[in-house]
C-alpha cells in the first residue's frame, strides 16, 4: 500500500479517526432507525407505510450499501486496533485513551459490547431485513407487512430479554464511543470535555430507553390491535 490514505490507515491515529467517523455516522443511523421504529406505537399502517416509502425509494440501494460499508469498516478497524494493542502493550487501547483517568466499565468492555452488537445485528437482519413477509394493502398500495412479524417476535419473553440485553450493550458501547470519537480529533477542553461525556451518556440513555420501549410495550400489550 503506497497511497496517502493507506499510510494514514496504517497508523494507529488514522484507524482511530476513521473508526470515530464511521461510529458517529452509525450513531446518526441509530437516531433515524429509532424514530422510524417508534411509528410502531402509532400502528401498523403508519409503520408499514414508512418502511414501504423507504424500501421503494430509489436511493435505498446506495444508502444500504453505504450503511453496510460503515458497519464493515467500523468493525474491521476495531478488530485490527484491538489486536494491535493487545500485541503492543498489556494495557488495553481503550483504557489508555480514557483521558488518563483510568478505565471505566464502558471503555474497558468496548470489544465485548462490540461483539454482542454484531451478533445482535446478524440475527436482527436475518429476522427483519431478510425474512419472508406477508403482504398488506393500505389506500390501494401493496406493501410488506413488517408490523406482524415484529409483534410476533416480541411475544416471546426470551426474545424481549435478548433485545434488552443487546440494547444495554449498545448503550454502554455508545456512551464511551461517542465521547471518545470526538476526542480522537484532538478535542480536549477542561470545561467542555465533561459536558461532552454527559451528552454521550444522555444519548446512550435515550437509545436504550427508546429501542427497549418497543419490545417491552409489545410484550405487555400485544401492540396496536
Ligand atoms: C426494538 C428495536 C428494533 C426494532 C423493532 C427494529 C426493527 C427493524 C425492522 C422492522 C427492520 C427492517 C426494515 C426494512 O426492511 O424496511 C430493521 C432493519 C435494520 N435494523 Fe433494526 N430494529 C430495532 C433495533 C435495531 C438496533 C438496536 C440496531 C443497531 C444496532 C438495528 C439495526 C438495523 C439495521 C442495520 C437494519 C437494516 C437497515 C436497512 O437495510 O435499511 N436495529 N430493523
Amino acid at each position: 500500500m503506497s497511497c496517502r490514505f493507506c499510510t494514514y490507515l496504517q497508523s494507529s491515529i488514522g484507524k482511530k479517526q476513521v473508526m470515530a467517523l464511521t461510529g458517529l455516522a452509525l450513531c446518526g443511523f441509530l437516531v433515524v432507525h429509532l424514530l422510524g421504529n417508534l411509528l410502531i406505537f402509532v400502528g401498523p399502517k403508519a409503520f408499514n407505510s414508512y418502511a414501504h416509502a423507504l424500501i421503494t425509494n430509489p436511493l435505498i440501494i446506495p444508502m444500504e450499501a453505504g450503511l453496510a460499508l460503515l458497519f464493515f469498516s467500523h468493525i474491521a478497524l476495531g478488530v485490527k486496533l484491538t489486536a494491535e494493542n493487545k500485541k503492543a502493550r498489556p494495557k488495553s487501547y481503550y483504557m489508555k485513551t480514557n483521558s488518563g483517568r483510568g478505565a471505566t466499565f464502558a471503555s474497558s468492555t468496548m470489544p465485548i459490547t462490540g461483539v454482542i452488537i454484531l451478533v445482535f445485528l446478524v440475527l436482527h437482519l436475518i429476522n427483519f431485513r431478510f425474512g419472508e413477509f406477508i403482504g398488506a394493502t393500505y389506500n390501494g398500495v401493496d406493501m410488506r407487512d413488517l408490523y406482524i412479524p415484529v409483534v410476533q417476535h416480541f411475544s416471546n419473553p426470551a426474545v424481549v430479554l435478548w433485545y434488552l440485553f443487546a440494547h444495554l450493550a449498545l448503550a454502554v458501547h455508545v456512551s464511551h464511543g461517542l465521547a471518545s470519537a470526538v476526542q480522537s480529533f484532538g478535542f480536549s477542553h477542561p470545561r467542555y470535555s465533561p459536558i461532552l461525556k454527559i451528552i454521550a451518556k444522555a444519548y446512550a440513555f435515550v437509545i436504550f430507553v427508546g429501542f427497549s420501549s418497543i419490545p417491552v410495550w409489545i410484550y405487555l400489550t400485544g401492540g396496536v390491535k
